[in-house]
This record gives structure tokens, C-alpha cells and sequence, in this order.
């Protein structure tokens, strides 16, 4: 089982996917990986989310795939059979952590709110998800964070842009950032993998602090 913090080993952005053909799922991994994202986050919000991560973790076995929108143990577990190597909740509650670790599969749990970090972090986890970042506070909310968290480090996620990336990634506290930028739904549909290449190498560009 990998230290969900290793996900921040591999660059600046992990890319939330959302997947409505499965037909769609290795092309878009191989087009990520060519343009340098390596580490996957294909969300529980279409039909054939399970079958998109099985299909990358297949066929594309140099993609870290894993499964995000976890929101109870059954999720956690469909999650993990279908060959998920980490997992990414927008919430934290106690069920979803206790389902992965006993599974066995890393969990990235978002908090948006003090006494969700506090909670989060009592049940061991270090590493955590703000979300939705923009809309909860921003950029100065995790510097506040800062204080009295010194130990916690944040995956922001929620509104983030190529744009506005970089003043999360310029916190010490924040390791790596999430969003659908890289995987506009545009692009998926009409199949420009190019596109999604371009944009995953101007994502794997930014630098952190
Ligand atoms: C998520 O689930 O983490 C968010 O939907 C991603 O947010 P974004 O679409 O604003 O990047």
C-alpha cells in the first residue's frame, strides 16, 4: 500500500476525471501520461466509473488510477476490486476511513472546516483533501490552516485553474493540487487526445514551493 502522500511524488496536479465512455478511458491515461501526469483520479460519477479504472489499470500499468467522489465503505470497496490504487473523498467521515484501511487502500479524505482536519487527523490521516478549495476559503484559509495544523498537509481541489494553481502550490502546506482542468469534457468527447496532452504538460510545468 502506498503513503497517500507519495501521490505529490509524481507532479504538481493529480487531474480529476470524469468518464462517461469506457471507450475513453485508455486513450485519455495514455494522453495524460504522455504529457507527464502519471497519478489519475477517475471520480464515481458516471455509470462506467468502475469500468473506466479497470480498463487503466489494465491496459496503462504506468498510470497510478485511482478512484475519487468515495463517499461510503461500499464505494471504497467497488473501488479497490476494481483495481484502484488509492481512493479520494469529498468528505471524511469515519465509515470511509475505516473501510480503506481495512481494504488496504490509501485514502486521501477532503475536509473543508478546523474540526474536519481535526477529525481526519485523529484517525491517522496526514494528508487531506481541501475541498472544494476555491468556495471554502482559498488560498487564505489553508495559510490559516497553517497555524494551528503545522503537521497536515493539503491536496487542494475544487475551482482551481492553470491560472490560480499557482498560489496553492506557492504554500508549504499544500504538496499538490487537484482539477478537471486538464480533462475538459469537451476534449474527452470529441476525442482530442492532443489537447488533453497539452494541457497535462502545462499542468506538469507549474512549480511548487
Ligand atoms: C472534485 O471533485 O474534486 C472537483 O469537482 C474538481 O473541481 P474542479 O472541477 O473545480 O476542478
Amino acid at each position: 500500500m502506498i503513503d497517500p502522500l507519495s501521490l505529490a511524488d509524481h507532479g504538481p496536479v493529480i487531474p480529476v476525471i470524469v468518464l462517461q465512455r469506457v471507450a475513453d478511458a485508455v486513450p485519455l491515461a495514455e494522453a495524460l501520461l504522455a504529457g507527464g501526469v502519471k497519478v489519475l483520479e477517475v471520480t464515481l460519477r458516471s455509470a462506467v466509473a468502475l469500468e473506466c479504472i479497470e480498463a487503466i489499470a489494465k491496459a496503462v500499468p504506468e498510470a497510478l488510477v485511482g478512484a475519487g467522489t468515495i463517499r461510503t465503505a461500499a464505494d471504497a470497496r467497488a473501488a479497490r476490486d476494481a483495481g484502484s490504487r488509492f481512493a479520494v473523498s469529498p468528505g471524511y467521515t469515519r465509515e470511509v476511513g475505516a473501510a480503506c484501511r481495512e481494504l488496504g487502500l490509501p485514502l486521501l479524505p477532503g475536509v473543508a472546516t478546523a474540526s474536519e482536519v481535526m477529525t481526519a487527523h485523529g484517525d491517522g490521516h496526514g494528508f487531506l483533501k481541501f475541498f472544494p478549495a476555491q468556495q471554502a476559503g482559498g488560498v487564505g484559509m489553508l495559510k490559516a490552516f497553517a497555524g494551528p495544523f503545522p503537521d497536515v498537509a493539503f491536496c487542494p481541489t475544487g475551482g482551481i485553474t492553470l491560472e490560480t494553481a499557482p498560489q496553492f502550490l506557492a504554500l508549504p502546506n499544500v504538496k499538490v493540487c487537484g482539477g478537471s482542468w486538464l480533462t475538459p469534457a469537451d476534449a474527452v468527447e470529441q476525442g482530442d487526445w492532443a489537447r488533453i496532452t497539452r494541457l497535462a504538460r502545462e499542468a506538469g510545468a507549474l512549480r511548487r514551493a
